[in-house]
């Protein structure tokens, strides 16, 4: 399947999603503390987006039941927000956000510290962090996907840490879901040519033990089968002449 260039039309949408997005994302970091439930993050997404002039893509997407993902701890990704999940002391949590502006989305997501971390947490959350941004520096024009995934592998192994392989990046645009996928594994120098005009997503989901994952019975909650923590960090960026354009970078 083809992979969108964008236009300059496209790209001033692309730019006020994403950033809406991330000002989403940023105030909910602003107030995760022990005692808050995933429901209420939840709340605060949907509000936020909706206050902005969005609506949050997640809500109904292959019947997902919410505005926003909330994983916590050993959970991967998609864990589903519950009023009955509240954050302790010593927890992560992702929130991933995705907002849609003017038929546009913009998807980013993060990894919080609840309370005081310990070394397990502060390590794979740290290096979830750093193997995104290891994928992103290697995205300009003329790259290849294979260039991000052997960058993000070969940073989380060098810090002891293994890459989920069986969920990725992803072309984003008019869809939140585009061509192409972005594996967060594999060989330098193979897969398809970025080009300027490309937006996509890199969002590592990096465990500290094994890489497998067990997908469970509620249809949606991705989680490591062996209960170790799970950290990820995602960002849409642009393909440009000279590399990328953060569009989800957080307000200064
Ligand atoms: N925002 C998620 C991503 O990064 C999409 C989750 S799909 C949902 O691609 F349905 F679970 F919301
Ligand atoms: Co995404
Ligand atoms: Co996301």
């Amino acid at each position: 399947m083809s992979i969108t260039i964008h236009d300059d039309v496209a790209l001033t949408a692309l730019r006020r999603a994403g950033a809406a997005a991330a000002r989403t994302l940023a105030m909910v970091g602003t107030r995760i503390r022990p005692g808050v439930t995933t429901a209420q993050i939840e709340a605060w997404v949907r509000e936020d987006t909706i206050r902005q002039g969005g609506w949050p893509s997640q809500l109904g997407y292959q019947g997902f039941p919410a505005a926003a993902c909330t994983s916590r701890n050993h959970v991967v990704c998609h864990g589903i927000p519950s009023a009955n999940e509240m954050l302790e002391p010593g927890d992560i949590v992702n929130v991933d956000v995705t907002t849609c502006l003017d038929g546009y989305h913009g998807d980013t997501s993060a990894t919080f510290f609840v309370g005081e971390p310990g070394p397990d947490a502060l390590h794979v959350v740290e290096v979830a962090r750093r193997c995104r941004d290891a994928g992103i520096a290697t995205v300009r024009d003329g790259a290849r996907l294979g260039d991000i995934g052997h960058a993000i592998e070969r940073l989380a192994r060098s810090e002891g840490c293994q890459v989920v392989r069986e969920l990725g990046g992803h072309g984003i645009g008019r869809s939140m879901h585009m061509p192409p996928h972005v594996a967060h594994h594999g060989r330098a120098g193979t897969g398809t040519r970025l080009r300027a005009g490309m937006a996509l997503t890199i969002e590592p989901m990096i465990n500290a033990g094994g890489a497998a994952v067990r997908f469970l019975s509620d249809g949606w909650t991705v989680v490591t089968a062996d209960g170790r923590l799970s950290a990820q960090f995602e960002h849409t960026l642009l393909v440009t002449r000279a590399g990328a354009e953060i569009l989800t970078a957080p307000p200064a």
